[in-house]
């Protein structure tokens, strides 16, 4: 009897799952049962057919079993990769100028306003609660330069249920905004303080990540600073790399001694297998080697790829070099914070690619699915822990109704669960996620609403 020694059943639900393995972009569990159990644990996956000896040998009662409809999944929870919780108040908007001038013009300005912690309390609430109701279970966040404001994220993170990977950003040179930039001093003492600050309030589900802001904000004694502080603490790592062209063309006269802008990175020892690095449109070959040779990530970012002119990255050449890719929404440079959005947008610069060259290899809804899910788990190397239903990884869950009244998505005879998946995917949005869940505990709902 597994109920002497297992821990309580805390959830049990029966239907239809819908994830991914490594070697399958799209699996469908029909007529299964999971159980989770009282950690937030996944317990058991089973075929249906012996629910009575489940209930008994687990110990749950089968009157507690929550049934989903016919028009109802389960799918993992979404991991965003890279997302700006500091610049989530001006999200669809100022998208005229390209990356350098926006940064200046739009970005610098606004993250200047986070040393106000009544500001970054409003901003961090809505968007820790925007994307959770979006179904994104997991956000890998920049803040701002500002300690306690990026310490207020990570709380707010922890007690809306979200998990996050959240950075204190770095930058100590090329800033237009004199009162948005550090001392090199600074950004060393105040990043060894957050991280200090943040691991000491020993939350489940939050973590700090090393954040220098992009190879053109940081002097190089800065980065080497970071990549010493990230290996000693054994932490991950998040930046930008190769978004647009100027910006390439930028690194380059600033590091005259580095073969190209990954291998800046790779000198101050930021390229790590717990390493992300945002957008990479413009990444050779041989840079691509680099990153999967080291482990490191890349966090694609369609929305603001196309949004502010920077890029179109061939992710089906990523795959093939074998590096680590998953989504992100890089509000506020992409307009959309919902990682739905990206999954459409990954599509349809994939589209583009194809017509430029017939020849390119366009990603299938399937393939994009798994770059969601388990391909972001993997992004953060989070997938021993999350990224799809497996026995003893932790619950990270959406529940996805395609019928809900006055919906956004109409159902016709005969249509399956992968189709149902797939107007989901395409047409559906927060109406459709009626419950997620992030290590066990259901956080939408919100408990207030
Ligand atoms: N590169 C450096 N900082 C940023 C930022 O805030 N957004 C984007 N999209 N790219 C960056
Ligand atoms: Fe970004």
């Amino acid at each position: 009897n597994q109920n002497d020694t297992a821990a309580r059943i805390a959830h049990v639900f029966r239907g239809t799952f819908v994830h991914s393995t490594p070697r399958t972009a799209l699996e469908i569990l029909q007529d299964c049962v999971l159980g989770v159990d009282d950690e937030g644990k996944i317990a058991f996956i089973e075929k249906d057919q012996d629910v009575v000896s489940l209930s008994k040998m687990w110990g749950f009662k089968t009157s507690d079993i929550k049934q989903l409809g016919q028009y109802e999944f389960l799918m993992p929870g979404m991991v965003d990769t890279h997302i700006h919780a500091s610049q989530y108040s001006y999200t669809g908007t100022a998208l005229d100028l390209p990356l350098l001038e926006w940064l200046n013009t739009y970005t610098f300005p606004v993250e200047a306003k986070y040393k106000d912690l009544d500001f970054a309390n409003d901003v961090y609430t809505k968007v820790v609660r925007r994307t959770l109701k979006n179904g994104s279970t997991t956000a890998c966040y920049f803040a701002t330069i500002h300690t306690d404001a990026s310490l207020l994220l990570g709380e707010l993170a922890d007690k809306f249920g979200q998990r996050a990977l959240v950075g204190k950003v770095c930058m100590d040179c090329n800033s237009a905004v004199p009162q948005y930039k550090e001392s090199h001093s600074e950004c060393k003492e105040e990043t060894d303080r957050f991280i200090k600050e943040l691991l000491k309030k020993k939350y489940l589900n939050v973590k700090p990540v090393v954040t220098p802001r992009f190879a053109p904000s940081c002097s190089s004694s800065l980065l080497s600073e970071l990549g010493a502080i990230a290996y000693n603490n054994k932490l991950h790592i998040q930046s930008h790399i190769s978004e647009n062209k100027e910006e390439v063309e930028l690194v380059k006269t600033l590091f005259p001694g580095c073969k190209s802008y990954t291998d800046v990175y790779l000198k101050h020892n930021l390229l790590t297998d717990r390493t992300v690095m945002a957008h990479g449109c413009h990444l050779t070959d041989e840079e691509l080697e680099i990153f999967c040779e080291t482990g490191s990530a890349i966090s694609h970012c369609p929305n603001s790829n196309i949004s502010i002119c920077s890029g179109m990255l061939n992710v089906r050449n990523v795959l093939n070099h074998k590096v680590k890719l998953g989504l992100g929404t890089d509000v506020a440079g992409g307009y959309s914070p919902s990682m739905l959005d990206a999954i459409r947008r990954t599509l349809d610069t994939s589209k583009a690619l194809t017509i430029q060259d017939p020849q390119h290899e366009t990603l299938s809804f399937e393939e994009v699915f798994r770059l969601a899910t388990l391909g972001g788990s993997e992004a953060l190397s989070l997938d021993d822990q999350i990224g799809n239903f497996v026995v003893g990884k932790d619950f990270d869950a959406l529940r996805v109704n395609v019928c809900v009244p006055d919906g956004p998505i109409d159902l016709f005879p005969g249509e399956g669960p992968k189709v149902i998946l797939e107007k989901f995917l395409n047409l559906g949005d927060d109406r459709n996620i009626t419950e997620v869940y992030v290590a066990g505990r259901q956080v939408v709902p919100f408990p207030d609403t």
